[in-house]
């Protein structure tokens, strides 16, 4: 099939972008109200876009309580969700009014953070302490702003649980972290391998070699 998202016309109950654009990894996000309350939320238009200096994002559609904290306070931490908190991960989404506090709410141990006040989910096996940077608010094709508000933040410290450390590396799968599908459906990372990327040449090589182009 094809559709036009103009239209959207794809004849399906739900929209499938979702779960083209998937799995998607949850930034679950900690901030502060001025006053020092806790606020958590997951977010899974989430990822990192920088290595170095290392830089994530989240975006916000509409412009919630998240939003507003970082930009007040200035600071944020991603918290690594995880199968064994995926509940606790799904009832910090509630819409809970600004000043309660979700990690309590959840059942969920905060962990002082070393760099920035928001503190971190002290079972997340991973943080990342961040330090806001700027807010990208979207434009459509025309140019008019829209209510999607991309937060950008730079990594200043990483917490990471040490179990979870084996042979010098960081043991992604042994994390089981949760990602978000289309619908209400998720992945978990249970499994991983390995793929060498190539130098030019090792790809060109047998091109050469044949005189011209691989074929397949
Ligand atoms: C797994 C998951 C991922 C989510 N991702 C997003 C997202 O990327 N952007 C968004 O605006 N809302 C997202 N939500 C909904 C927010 O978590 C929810 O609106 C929450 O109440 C926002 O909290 P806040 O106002 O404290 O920031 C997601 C919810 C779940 C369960």
């Amino acid at each position: 099939m094809f559709y036009a998202t103009s239209a959207n016309d794809h004849g399906l109950p739900y929209d499938p972008l979702k779960a083209i654009v998937a799995p998607r990894p949850i930034g679950w996000i900690t901030s502060l109200t001025a006053r020092g309350e806790i606020n958590l939320a997951p977010y899974s238009y989430f990822n990192a876009v920088s290595t170095r200096p290392p830089i994530v994002c989240f975006s916000s559609e509409g412009r919630k309580d998240s939003v507003a904290l970082v930009e007040e306070t200035r600071e944020f931490v991603c918290n690594i969700a995880t199968w064994d908190l995926r509940d606790a991960m799904n009832l910090t989404s509630a819409p809970f009014p600004r000043g309660i506090d979700e990690m309590r709410e959840a059942g969920l141990r905060p962990a002082s953070s070393r760099l920035v006040k928001p503190p971190r989910v002290a079972d997340a096996p991973c943080a990342l302490e961040c330090k806001w940077l700027q807010t990208l608010t979207l434009r459509d094709l025309d140019g008019q702003p829209l209510d999607r508000h991309v937060v950008f933040g730079q990594v200043v410290g990483v917490h990471i649980d040490d179990r979870f450390i084996a042979n010098g590396r960081l043991d992604t799968a042994a994390m089981k972290p949760i990602a978000r599908c289309g619908y209400d459906q998720y992945a978990v990372v249970a499994e991983v391998f390995s793929m060498t990327r190539p130098e030019v040449a090792e790809v060109a090589a047998p091109r050469v070699a044949a005189g011209g182009r691989r074929s397949g």
